[in-house]
């Protein structure tokens, strides 16, 4: 973990954005799924800072690069690639012409390998459909260097464009918008797919998809894409979108990428959903059938401001892309909603899941800082809800501290206007922060900065919640947890049937917190409430846990069945874990980690091997 700072601007990317810059990229890809990689050249535009700089540092993970060379004049480059970091994969150094020109286009000739972290390759089997073969990509953190070479720090920001040529059969689509599709001039089974993307973006943004897709309509400027076995159950769930962009254009001012499109992967899909501009990617998941999970529409359309417009520097200002996120979801989903109440359960849900994290990983712990050192550590294994809860902690705070939304959320739409299309950190949002709120100076100076920013833990100040819609939700869990063996008597299936999706969160929430209920109990509110037929896989997730903190054996088939159908971290490592922790199930939960490990995505098998102690 010691170490020093792979560069000084971002402790996660070998590039020095500051001697030669990446201002524009163009990709020429052949997809091959026979060999599982892409193959083909990207055309890098660099920009030096002064004529006597003579390297351009690129980020690689495992990439097979044939050839560098200039493109005005065609001739090599020389070109050394450094040794693989098992995180960081390794630094290509480019040794640049002697010129006085700045502005040169550098073209590079490489493959991407079978192991590429950013990539899933899926054959026709493992897809809904069983045709043809799939391949998805997810680059955030710092994937997008085992797809492209690049300057993979979201400190640079570039536009793109991209010709993807793949077999006749399948589509593609990227984080960008589509300019043309035709059948390949050289051999007619193929197809050309050509995209462009005129924002400039950070790398992780950078994104793909190819299979056997279809669309529907979800609004003007709005298509949800998926396997056609799929598409018209996601075309309902979604059905909400149009309304979602604009609430969010209400608040944060027009929506500038033309079109929003929502992808529905495979169950592999490792999140709940990536914002790639123009398509968000969504996990199968939030197909619950009643919209209860739209919540994370909502998400990923904030980041179109927040993260995709204004983007953090670097990962350890990470809370800046998700915090602000998180803040602008539950002003959406309220305005939507039950209003400020529903804000208030929402922001309650989030503490929680905070404090579950901080318990578990112990209050002094690096990462439950907002704004972490992260020198040598990798930004998967410090993913957590802290940036997104803790980040939505202190905007709710100062909201609070303020002046209430009417004063904060103009704060928030100037804060687009003034940083979009750049990157910062931390201390230059504060600066805003100030400057923005210049006749509360002496307010704003009464806030624990350094304990929000660097102390480890809970935040310094105890938010307080409306408790409009968890009043009753609470008094139910406290019945349940009244007594050692309570008279069942007074439940009935109707205690749940006027909650909403966010108070049955919350009462599962609330249970989670108690002792673990006796197998007596646990079977008996099983009994009365049916949750093992719930389809939502949130409140799938909570349920499943309680009752294998109950050790109740007959729910272990049901755990095995949510941890094997889909691949969300999110609720796949806890339910492992669980598993893990309970003699029981321990070997059972290694032994189906390695019959499964080779259909998961690689991400989540290294972080799932870590969990079961296997490496
Ligand atoms: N950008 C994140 C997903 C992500 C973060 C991928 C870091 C890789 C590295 C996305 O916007 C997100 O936060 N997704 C959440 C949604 C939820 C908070 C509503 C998820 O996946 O659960
Ligand atoms: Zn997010």
């Amino acid at each position: 973990m010691a170490g020093e700072r792979l560069s000084p601007d971002d402790p996660a990317s070998y590039s020095r954005p500051s001697e030669c810059r990446i201002c524009k990229l163009d990709l020429v890809w052949e997809i091959d799924f026979n060999k599982k990689i892409i193959n083909g050249t990207v055309y890098l535009d660099a920009e030096k800072s002064s004529a006597s700089v003579n390297r351009l540092i690129l980020d690689t993970s495992m990439l097979d690069i044939r050839r560098v060379f200039c493109k005005e004049s065609g001739t090599n480059l020389q070109f050394e690639v450094g040794e693989h970091h098992p995180i960081f994969g390794s630094k290509l150094e480019v040794k640049l012409p002697s010129d006085e020109k700045l502005k040169l286009t550098i073209g590079i000739d490489y493959s991407t390998s079978p192991e590429s972290k950013a990539l899933q390759w899926l054959t026709p089997e493992q897809t809904a459909g069983k045709r043809q073969p799939y391949l998805f990509s997810q680059c955030q953190a710092i994937h997008a260097r085992s797809v492209v070479p690049c300057q993979d720090t979201p400190a640079v920001k570039f536009p793109y464009n991209a010709k993807v040529t793949v077999q006749k059969e399948v589509i593609a689509l990227m984080s960008a918008i589509q300019t043309e599709s035709s059948v390949c001039r050289s051999d007619s089974s193929k197809k050309v797919f050509s995209f462009q993307q005129k924002i400039p973006i950070p790398s992780y943004l950078i994104a793909i998809v190819v299979g056997d897709l279809e669309s529907r309509d979800i609004g003007p400027r709005s298509k949800v894409w998926s396997e056609k076995e799929m598409v018209d159950l996601a075309a309902f769930e979604f059905s909400e979108t149009e309304r979602m962009l604009q609430t969010a254009e209400s608040l944060l001012g027009p929506y500038v990428w033309q079109q929003y499109d929502l992808l529905v992967l495979p169950p592999s899909f490792p999140y709940g959903g990536m914002e790639n501009p123009c398509l968000t990617f969504v996990t199968p998941t939030l197909l619950a059938g009643d919209r209860s999970l739209a919540n994370v529409i909502a998400h990923e359309i904030s980041h179109s401001w927040t993260g995709n417009l204004v983007t953090n520097s670097n990962h350890e200002h990470f809370w800046l892309n998700e915090g602000h996120t998180t803040f602008m979801e539950r002003k959406i989903c309220a305005r939507l909603g039950s209003g400020e109440p529903l804000r208030h359960l929402l922001a309650m849900n989030g503490w929680r899941t905070l404090n579950d994290y901080v318990t578990r990983q112990g209050s002094d712990h690096l990462y439950t800082k907002l704004v972490p050192t992260l020198i040598g550590v990798d930004p998967d294994d410090a993913f957590s809800s802290v940036p997104y809860e803790k980040g939505f902690a202190l905007l709710f705070y100062l909201e609070g501290l303020l002046g209430g939304p009417k004063v904060f959320e103009p704060f928030l739409r100037a804060y687009i206007n003034e940083f979009r299309f750049r990157s910062i950190n931390s201390n230059q949002w504060k600066s805003f922060l100030y400057s923005f709120f210049h006749d509360q100076v002496g307010t704003l100076n009464s806030v624990d900065w350094d304990a929000w920013f660097y102390s480890p833990g809970m935040p310094p100040i105890n938010p307080q919640f409306d408790s409009t819609l968890t009043r009753e939700v609470h008094q139910l869990s406290e019945n349940w947890c009244a007594t050692g063996e309570v008279d069942l008597g007074q439940f009935s299936p109707n205690d749940l049937a006027n909650f909403s999706t966010p108070q049955k969160i919350e009462f599962l929430n609330e249970l989670m917190l108690q002792e673990p209920f006796s197998t007596n109990k646990i079977s008996n509110m099983e009994r009365i409430y049916n949750m093992f037929s719930v389809k939502n896989s949130e409140i799938r997730f909570r349920w499943l846990r309680l009752c294998l903190r109950a050790e109740w054996v007959d729910a272990i088939p049901h755990a095995f069945e949510f941890i094997n159908s889909q691949g969300r971290m999110k609720f796949v490592r806890p339910v492992y874990r669980d598993l893990y922790a309970w003699d029981r199930t321990r070997d059972q939960a290694v032994q189906n980690y390695r019959e499964h490990q080779h259909e998961m995505h690689s991400v989540t098998a290294g972080l799932l091997a870590r969990d079961l102690e296997l490496s």
